[in-house]
C-alpha cells in the first residue's frame, strides 16, 4: 500500500506542469502554443524569458530530486531510481496538463541529484560543456544522456570520488532514459538534420 502511494505521489509530483502554470499565471500565455510547443525548461526560457526559465528549471529538477528521496523520507526499502522514474513519466505525461509534458531532461537531472549530488555536478558539467560547443539544447540533451550513461560505467574505475562503485541499476536506468530522451526529441532530430534547429545565443555555434 505504502509502495503504491509513493509511486503515485512521485508521478503526481512529476505531473506538476511548472512551465504551463508559470506561463498561464504570470504571462497569460500557454507555453504549448509557442516556440517548440514543449512545456519544458528550454521552451520556457525561449518563450517566457530568463527569470521564468530559471524558475521552471529549478522546479523541474526538484520534482525529480524529491521523488527520488521519497523512499528515504518514508523509510521504504526500494531502489529510489524506480521512484524517480515515476516522476520523469509524470513530467512527460502530466495528468494536470492533458498528458502533454516536457522531454524528460530536467527531471532526469533531478533524479541524478537525488541519487548523488557529486554525480549530478559531473553530469551538469558534461551538459554545460556540450552546450557551449553545440549551442543547441536538444542536441546537448541527447549527447549528454549518452555520455552520462557511459560515465556510469567508466567513472568508478577512473575517478571513484565521483562514483565510488559500479552500479548496474544506475547504468540500466541511464541507458533506458537515454533511449526515452531520444524518442522525445524526434522532432528536434528532424530539425537538426534539416539545419533548422533552435540555437541559444551563446557558445561556439550560437544563433546569429
Ligand atoms: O530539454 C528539452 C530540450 O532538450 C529541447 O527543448 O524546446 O528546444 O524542443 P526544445
Amino acid at each position: 500500500m505504502k509502495l503504491i502511494a509513493i509511486f503515485l505521489l512521485a508521478y503526481l509530483l512529476g505531473s506538476i506542469p511548472s512551465g504551463v502554470w508559470v506561463g498561464k499565471l504570470f504571462f497569460n500565455k500557454d507555453l504549448r502554443e509557442f516556440g517548440s510547443k514543449s512545456s519544458g525548461t528550454t521552451n520556457t526560457f525561449r518563450v517566457l524569458g530568463r527569470q521564468a526559465g530559471t524558475a521552471v528549471l529549478i522546479m523541474d529538477i526538484l520534482k525529480g530530486t524529491l521523488a527520488t528521496c521519497l523512499p528515504m523520507i518514508f523509510g521504504l526499502n526500494i531502489n529510489p531510481l524506480w521512484v524517480g522514474l515515476a516522476a520523469i513519466l509524470g513530467h512527460t505525461f502530466p495528468i494536470f496538463a492533458n498528458f502533454k509534458g516536457g522531454k524528460a531532461v530536467a527531471t532526469s537531472a533531478g533524479m541524478l541529484l537525488g541519487f548523488s549530488p557529486l554525480f549530478f555536478i559531473w553530469s551538469s558539467s558534461i551538459f554545460i560543456i556540450t552546450l557551449m560547443i553545440t549551442s543547441m539544447v536538444s542536441l546537448t540533451s541527447m549527447i549528454s544522456a549518452v555520455l552520462i550513461t557511459l560515465s556510469t560505467i567508466i567513472l568508478p574505475f577512473v575517478w571513484p570520488t565521483i562514483l565510488p562503485e559500479f552500479n548496474l541499476s544506475l547504468t540500466l536506468f541511464a541507458f533506458g532514459i537515454t533511449i526515452f530522451i531520444f524518442m522525445r526529441h524526434r522532432e528536434n532530430i528532424k530539425r537538426i538534420k534539416a539545419g533548422t534547429e533552435n540555437r541559444v545565443p551563446f557558445g561556439l555555434n550560437k544563433r546569429q
